[in-house]
């Protein structure tokens, strides 16, 4: 019988898990685990030991690591990326501060993020996460409509393009930006998710950089009121790491946002992701 206990960290998404170790997990225990992450979105597993290669099996009997573009992983497991902050770096900016989904900019974005605090500063580095179902739902009836029709450019310009300065602030980190354009990759700007069946806002303000085929400019101010309504603060969670909390999210219906606050301490976090599925509209259930 599994002890998995599970303890909902806001109203709106994430959950602590405890009473498991994610290295030995039973069939029921992974089965309750991904019931618990389809209703929370965000699981933090507590109490873990876990080392690159735990992470990447993990990864594994989850779908299948995907690809990590832009960021070099470890030498043994490229797939398994250091997020690493140190006590004496200049800038206080911390990889992921903006809110945004994962590598939105590809054609199959990752289903899931696994990410593992190894070292935790004393006070802050905490993660933000926000439901993304949650915002589409709060939309009118003839919002959800017009953008049922509407596909979204994606792009990693403004993070790993020519002129991106991300890499900068991040001195122990190895970041390659892209020397030309990168690719543009279109997605509808309503996704429905391949196992809730539900709809979700998938936008985001790192990543979405116009509607198809319009411009920027027209594209922005509903682009920045949606970005608005997606981390209504009534939608968002908090969570604070210790080490050896697993993380796991899911891209398809969330976005996440890492703090800067912790400048002076160290932290440390290894990262997969979950190779994942051409974003689909509800509306191409209809055709
Ligand atoms: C990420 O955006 O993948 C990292 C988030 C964090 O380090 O808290």
């Amino acid at each position: 019988m599994a002890n998995l206990t599970i303890k909902p960290i806001s109203g709106s998404l994430g959950a602590e898990i405890s009473g498991v170790d994610v290295n030995h997990l039973s069939d029921t225990e992974f089965d309750l685990l991904e019931q618990a992450f389809h209703e929370y979105l965000v699981l933090a597993i507590r109490a873990q030991k876990m080392d690159p290669a735990c992470l990447h099996a993990l990864t594994q009997r989850l779908g299948g690591v995907g690809e990590t573009p832009y960021l070099t992983g470890l030498t043994d497991w490229p797939d398994v990326v250091p997020i690493i902050k140190e006590a004496n770096e200049q800038s206080a900016h911390s990889f992921g501060a903006g809110w945004h989904t994962d590598f939105t900019f590809q054609s199959c974005p990752p289903s899931r993020t696994l990410l593992y605090a190894v070292d935790i500063p004393p006070l802050g580095g905490d993660t933000l996460y926000c439901n993304l179902y949650k915002a589409y739902d709060m939309l009118s009836p003839a919002m959800q409509n017009l953008l049922l029709d509407l596909n979204c450019v994606h792009s990693a310009i403004r993070s790993y393009g020519p002129q991106a300065t991300l890499r900068d602030h991040l001195e122990n980190m190895e970041i390659h930006n892209d020397h030309r354009r990168p690719i543009e990759q279109v997605h509808p700007v309503v996704r429905q998710h391949p196992v809730t069946g539900r709809n979700a806002l998938w936008i985001n303000p790192t990543y979405s950089i116009r509607f198809e085929a319009m411009t920027e400019d027209e594209s922005q101010p509903l682009l920045d009121y949606l970005n608005q309504i997606a981390i209504d603060p009534s939608l968002t969670a908090r969570l604070s790491w210790q080490p050896g909390t697993l993380t796991i999210w899911d891209n398809r219906c969330t976005q996440h946002c890492a703090t800067s606050d912790y400048k002076g301490h160290r932290r440390e976090m290894l990262r997969t992701t979950v190779a994942g599925e051409i974003p689909v509209s509800p509306n191409a259930a209809l055709v």
